[in-house]
């Protein structure tokens, strides 16, 4: 039987759009008090919405204080936040490597820091980093954006050796193709032939991503940690 859920203190990045607006919205469904960071917009009703850029530490440091000031001590934080600067190799700027990191890697890790801090205090943590199917399966045209996926796999499982025995766990989502900004983006040529490659063969929607990022945040997933769990209608299984 599935226990009912501590309400806990949620903080997600990049909660305005896309995928973090749809884990906001779960969130607060399953009755937890949610914050949103957001450099523009605003994040679903019945959540804070806090401004913050990741690649900015004072900020995330202003963002997390608001928080605590009103809603208590995170307990649970989601590291969704993340750009693309697609292009093949050879075209690949450093700018376009480095500011991907910045964002999707170097983001991830300050508010992680940032979190922990209270989480170590508490002896209570739920730490949820959003990957994607490239990060393990790679991806023509995104060696920037697929190295920092698969970086933060190394992330979570080092944070679980470092933490786990205080009752902190941190987990990695990896989605495969969602309908979201990011994917619209996409030629309409290449989107159907991505489309044939996913065993489900159709894209999936935010919030089945958000389904799973409750659920490792839940009572029932406080034995799961270091895991990579795969939200891709079978496109990666084994990667
Ligand atoms: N869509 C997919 O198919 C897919 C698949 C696998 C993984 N993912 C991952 O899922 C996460 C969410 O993606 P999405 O599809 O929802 O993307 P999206 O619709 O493009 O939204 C990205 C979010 O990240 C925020 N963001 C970007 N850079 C930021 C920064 N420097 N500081 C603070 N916030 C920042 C954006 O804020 P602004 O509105 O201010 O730009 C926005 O809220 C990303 O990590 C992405 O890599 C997506």
């Amino acid at each position: 039987m599935t226990t009912p859920t501590t309400p806990r203190t949620v903080l997600i990045t990049g909660g305005n759009r896309g995928i973090g607006y749809a884990i906001a919205e779960e969130f607060v469904a399953q009755g937890h008090r949610v914050a949103v960071t957001a450099r523009s917009g605003q994040g679903p009703e019945g959540t804070l919405t806090v401004q913050a850029d990741v690649t900015d530490a004072a900020s995330i440091d202003a963002a997390f204080t608001r928080v605590e000031e009103e809603l208590g001590p995170i307990e649970v934080v989601v590291a969704n936040a993340g750009i693309t600067r697609d292009t093949l190799l050879l075209r690949m700027s450093e700018d376009d490597f480095t500011e991907v990191i910045d964002t999707n890697l170097t983001g991830a890790f300050r508010i992680v820091k940032r979190a922990a801090k209270g989480m170590l205090k508490a002896r209570f943590g739920r730490i949820v980093l959003i990957s994607s199917v490239v990060g393990l399966y790679g991806s023509p045209g995104q060696v920037n954006y697929s190295s920092s996926k698969a970086a933060l796999v190394g992330f979570a499982r080092s944070i679980t050796r470092e933490l786990g025995a205080r009752n902190i766990t941190a987990n990695v989502v990896a989605p495969g193709f969602i309908e979201t900004d990011m994917t619209a983006e996409l030629p309409e040529a290449q989107q159907a032939e991505y489309k044939k490659s996913i065993p489900a063969a159709r894209y999936g929607t935010a919030a089945e991503v958000a389904k799973a990022v409750a659920w490792l945040a839940s009572d029932d997933a406080a034995y799961i940690s270091g895991a990579v769990i795969p939200v891709d209608g079978g496109l990666g299984m084994g990667h």
